[in-house]
């Protein structure tokens, strides 16, 4: 991988033209990218022009791409969430980031930063390491650091527990203490908390939200879930037809509550992008 001068990478990727063009000269070609417009913060991640495609295209049955030409920027410690219907292409721009895209070809520029930690919607864990060899997994003389990001996602005490003692809920803890122990500069997150309960997944946006606070990553979150994206993050984006279709800045301060009347007008323009129907407004009831 290239190094930019301010610890950016390119990933390689299949059949991508990755030259490590200077970060400000791809930033300087954006237009429809709006965040850029909004703040000078220097970006963390810079998607030009991706285009992806599963298979060998051929001209004969000419596979289309599932991206067709993504434009996207995170700026350093922001927080972005992507939705999208199922088979948008979510997954395969979260993998073009984390460089494991192997199994398309294409075409466009990815850079990173070079510190990047990716969590799943499966935890991943190693079912016969316990949990702080899991958390320091690679990392030499780093058992301080795993307990005390084990502690932060609330789990002081359970290092030596194994996987499979852990609820679902508390192996995702496990999980985001093991991508925050390496200080990630990117945070990639797919779907991270699709199989856990209401409540659980309730607290778990409250974690993430904490801790991104704290430790500061540039996220982008994949979700399908509209109210998760407007609750965790600073822009939401739609993925639509292979193109970011939309940039959603949230402007809500605080605590952000589904009640807010501007949290449900977020709501009503993410669903009009992603063209669900607007809900019929409820029955009155003559009394
Ligand atoms: N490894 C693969 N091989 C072939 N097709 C794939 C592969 N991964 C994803 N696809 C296809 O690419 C499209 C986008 O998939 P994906 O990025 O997983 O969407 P999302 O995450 O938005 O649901 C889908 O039509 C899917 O079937
Ligand atoms: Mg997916």
């Amino acid at each position: 991988m290239a190094t930019h001068p301010r610890g950016l990478t390119s990933v390689p990727t299949a059949g991508a033209t990755t030259a490590p063009a200077a970060v400000a000269d791809a930033v300087d070609t954006v237009v429809t990218d709006l965040a850029l417009q909004l703040d000078d913060t220097p970006p963390a991640v810079v998607v030009r022009d991706l285009v992806r495609t599963y298979g060998v295209p051929t001209k004969a049955d000419g596979e289309t791409p599932v991206l067709l030409g993504v434009d996207l920027t995170i700026r350093q410690g922001e927080f972005v969430a992507i939705l999208g219907r199922s088979g948008s292409g979510k997954s395969t721009l979260l993998r073009a980031l984390a460089g494991l895209d192997h199994d398309v070809t294409g075409s466009g520029t990815v850079t990173v930063p070079e510190r990047v930690s990716v969590v799943f919607q499966d935890s991943r864990l190693l079912p016969w390491a316990r949990v702080l060899d899991n958390v320091t997994l690679g990392l030499r003389k780093a058992d301080a650091l795993g307990r005390e990001r084990l502690a932060e996602v609330g789990l002081a005490g359970r290092e030596r527990a194994w996987p499979t003692e852990l609820s679902g809920g508390e192996q995702q803890r496990v999980s985001l203490a093991r991508s925050l122990v390496r200080e990630p500069q990117l945070l990639l997150a797919d779907e991270p908390f699709g199989a856990l309960d209401a409540l659980t997944r309730i607290r778990m946006h409250t974690l993430l939200r904490e801790l991104c606070a704290r430790h500061r990553p540039a996220v982008l979150l994949v979700t399908h879930d509209v109210d998760e994206a407007i609750t965790l993050a600073d822009r939401v984006v739609v993925l639509d037809a292979g193109r970011i279709s939309l940039h959603l800045p949230v402007e809500l301060e605080g605590t952000r509550s589904a009640a807010d009347p501007r949290f449900a007008a977020l709501r009503a323009r993410l669903l009009d992008a992603l063209g669900v129907p607007p809900e019929p407004p409820a029955e009155r009831t003559e009394s």
